[in-house]
């Protein structure tokens, strides 16, 4: 099925004003030739229709010459702004940019952010933003979450799968993706509907077990078998199980780049709209599958890049995997029990 402009560009509306664009605002729209040009028209159709000041950055595409497979989150930390300082000028004097190209995991992005300048990312397909259309409940639901993983100084996580993996907390920030940019120096994507903080450096230890249908990203894969991780002073150290395993591993053993196996991000996903199922239903050029981040109650864990909380471990290779069914505690609160959402306040959930 098909979003119509003006559905998309109503949708929009709804997605800048929550961001709060308005006729005092400047709004750039960031693209290439890969942009979908619904997104781009609707985006500026709607910011023009709230008053805003709108202009475009069209960049040439880049391509890293190691980089496999169109997901864009295949090839992390260079980007087509990576040394255009022109155009990372033009960036910056927007009060909102809406990127449509993807500049996640770049240090440019955070340069830009460090301006004030906020950033609403858009790349999945139109039916995909309008399913997880974001609105206020959304943002309850996930600061409230964020609201006790800031203070937690361990995560847990469990499953009957024989996961049993423990991250001493504290050092980084807790990240909230609710699927608006309204703060000055807010980064956000829509969709979303996640939180997640990073593990303090060299001390993430224990076993992550992928159960059969788990999700592998960019790979857009669901695990057929089960798969290992053995983590030692925040590192992956062994990957084992069958063919799926050897597949992991040679992918990561590509990259020549021992950063490769650092634990990143770690978190919970908190919308209900997004669907462990919908990335069979997608192509796997259909965007970068928010839906398998997002869905209600997974354990997402990340490997490679921690720089967009200021870190140093820059590397291309990044893993998202999503894990069903874990039991997830920030200290000694249980926020999700078999992979449902037991607190705080599941019944922010609709
Ligand atoms: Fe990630």
């Amino acid at each position: 099925m098909a979003v119509n402009q003006s559905q998309l560009g109503q949708m929009f509306e709804q997605v800048l004003r929550l961001s709060k664009v308005d006729a005092s605002q400047s709004v750039a729209i960031l693209k290439s030739h890969y942009s979908d040009a619904r997104t781009v028209q609707a985006a500026t159709d709607a910011a023009l229709r709230l008053g805003a000041k709108v202009y475009s950055v069209e960049l040439p595409s880049f391509n890293h010459p190691t980089a496999m497979g169109n997901d864009m989150t295949a090839y992390c930390g260079d980007t087509a702004l990576t040394g255009n300082s022109a155009a990372q000028k033009a960036l910056e004097a927007a009060d909102l940019i809406v990127d449509t190209m993807m500049l996640l995991h770049s240090p440019e992005q955070e340069q830009i952010l460090k301006t004030g300048s906020r950033i609403l990312l858009a790349v999945e397909p139109p039916e995909v933003l309008a399913r997880m259309l974001p609105d206020e409940q959304d943002k309850t639901r996930v600061m409230a979450a964020a609201a006790v993983l800031e203070k937690a100084r361990m995560m847990t996580v469990k499953s009957a799968a024989g996961s049993d993996f423990r991250a001493p907390l504290g050092q980084y920030p807790t990240v909230t993706e609710y699927g608006y940019a309204d703060e000055p120096g807010r980064w956000d994507h829509w969709p979303s509907g996640f939180l997640f903080t990073w593990p303090n450096e060299e001390q993430a230890e224990g076993v992550l077990v992928l159960d059969v249908g788990d999700i592998l990203l960019p790979f857009k894969t669901y695990t057929r078998e089960r798969i290992t991780l053995e983590i030692e002073k925040g590192f992956v150290t062994r990957i084992h199980g069958g063919f799926e395993a050897g597949y992991l591993r040679d992918y990561m053993a590509y990259f020549n780049d021992p950063e490769v196996y650092g634990i990143s991000h770690i978190g919970w996903g908190l919308q209900p709209r997004a669907q462990w199922t919908a990335m069979g239903l997608h192509d796997k050029n259909d965007g970068m599958c928010m839906d398998a981040r997002a869905f209600y109650g997974n354990f997402l864990f990340s490997t490679g890049p921690n720089t967009e909380v200021g870190g140093t471990r820059k590397t291309p290779c990044h893993m998202d995997i999503a894990l069903r069914h874990c039991d997830v505690r920030v200290d000694d609160l249980l926020v999700v029990a078999e992979g449902a959402v037991v607190a705080p306040a599941a019944s922010l959930a609709h």
